[in-house]
């Protein structure tokens, strides 16, 4: 049974910036793949609030199949997805433990920790796990920023040997440092590149002795993965979807234009912003300013008129009150001709 129906999803649901984060855009090319594949049972690793799995769920549920969503810290949203659809099953354990105990699954989703380390592992556990069946495999964060450098979720859980130095800042496609401004990536790698870095890495070089293994990359919203064995019945099915779009010229142009856009709208909102704060440090300083000025000035009347009463204005400068003197709001504002908002 083909998935005629598409599910009504928002893809932009928990993302009201619209990085375009959620592997729910890519649901139009995962769904015929899974059509193509028929899997039992769909492992989902790194499932946050539950967008792709809400997606993936509705699938299981037209093909009686289930969902493992996998992830240790679920969003509130997933848990209650999870409590919702009996087709799907919360795992709260990393991938590498969840992984290396589920039992073997027809279609694998790995979102989860985005480094060379994690993915290389979720790939030979993959790989133990499924002997002469390798299973159809999705990968999120194949292109900019992970594809070629690493993100550590929680970086202690990661062999320190397994690490690369963490940049704690911002980063801008085309530049493989860090930044002030542009996309927040706090846990990210200091560099761009090299060896054992980031998630594409860890997947050629899992595939590169691999020639029974085919792996297609769609650049679209930071980068869809597919890895399938070249033998399986549903093979051509899944390349004859997915072919037209492996690494398309146009996509990567897309792509390449929508990051570029996203980072610049991001570092122009962070200059502002330090720009409004800047605005407001110097507003202080000359309100500071004004108050010192106006108090010696006023000191200064206080000795030229001994005797004479004053009301402290708030003023650059006192504002003297005869005895039948107007209201002060009134007063002030005719009388020097420095008052800015009083009437
Ligand atoms: C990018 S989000 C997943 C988004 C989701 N797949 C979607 O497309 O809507 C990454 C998730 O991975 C989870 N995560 C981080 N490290 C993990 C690990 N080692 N194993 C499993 N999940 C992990 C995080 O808790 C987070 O919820």
């Amino acid at each position: 049974m083909t998935s005629t129906r598409r599910p009504v999803f928002d893809p932009y649901l928990h993302d009201p910036a619209q990085w375009g984060a959620s592997m729910a855009h890519h649901a139009e090319l995962l769904l015929p793949c899974l059509d193509a594949v028929g899997p039992r049972t769909i492992v989902e690793v790194g499932a946050l609030m539950g967008d792709l799995t809400r997606v993936l769920a509705h699938w299981a549920g037209e093909h009686g199949a289930r969902v493992v969503a996998v992830d240790p810290v679920p969003g509130k949203s997933l848990v209650a997805l999870a409590e919702e659809r009996p087709e799907i099953e919360l795992d709260r354990r990393v991938s590498l433990e969840a992984l290396a105990d589920l039992p073997p699954a027809e279609a694998i989703v790995l979102d989860g920790d985005h480094n060379y380390y994690t993915v290389a592992n979720e790939l030979r556990l993959i790989a133990e796990a499924a002997g002469d069946a390798f299973p159809f495999v999705m990968f999120h964060d194949v292109c900019w920023p992970h594809g070629r450098r690493d993100d550590y979720y929680a970086a202690e859980q990661i062999p320190e040997a397994d690490r690369h130095p963490i940049g704690g800042g911002k980063l801008i496609p085309g530049d493989p440092g860090v930044h002030d401004h542009g996309l927040e990536y706090p846990r990210s790698a200091a560099r761009e590149g090299g060896p054992r870095n980031g998630v594409l890495t860890a997947i050629e070089d899992f595939v590169a002795d691999r020639d029974d293994l085919r792996l297609a990359i769609v650049p679209a919203f930071f980068g869809f993965g597919a890895l399938w064995d070249r033998g399986a019945p549903w093979a051509d099915a899944v390349a004859a979807i997915l072919d037209p779009f492996d690494r398309n010229p146009i996509l990567e142009r897309l792509e390449a234009n929508r990051i570029r856009h996203l980072a610049a709208a991001h570092a122009r909102e962070g200059e502002l912003t330090e720009l409004r704060l800047r605005q407001e440090r110097m507003e202080g300083v000359l309100r500071t300013l004004r108050h010192i000025q106006a108090a010696r000035a006023e000191k200064h009347e206080r000795q030229m008129n001994p005797g004479q009463s004053f009301l402290w204005s708030g003023h650059p400068v006192p504002v003297k009150l005869p005895r039948s003197a107007p209201p002060l709001r009134q007063r002030c504002c005719f009388s020097r001709g420095i008052c800015a908002g009083h009437v």
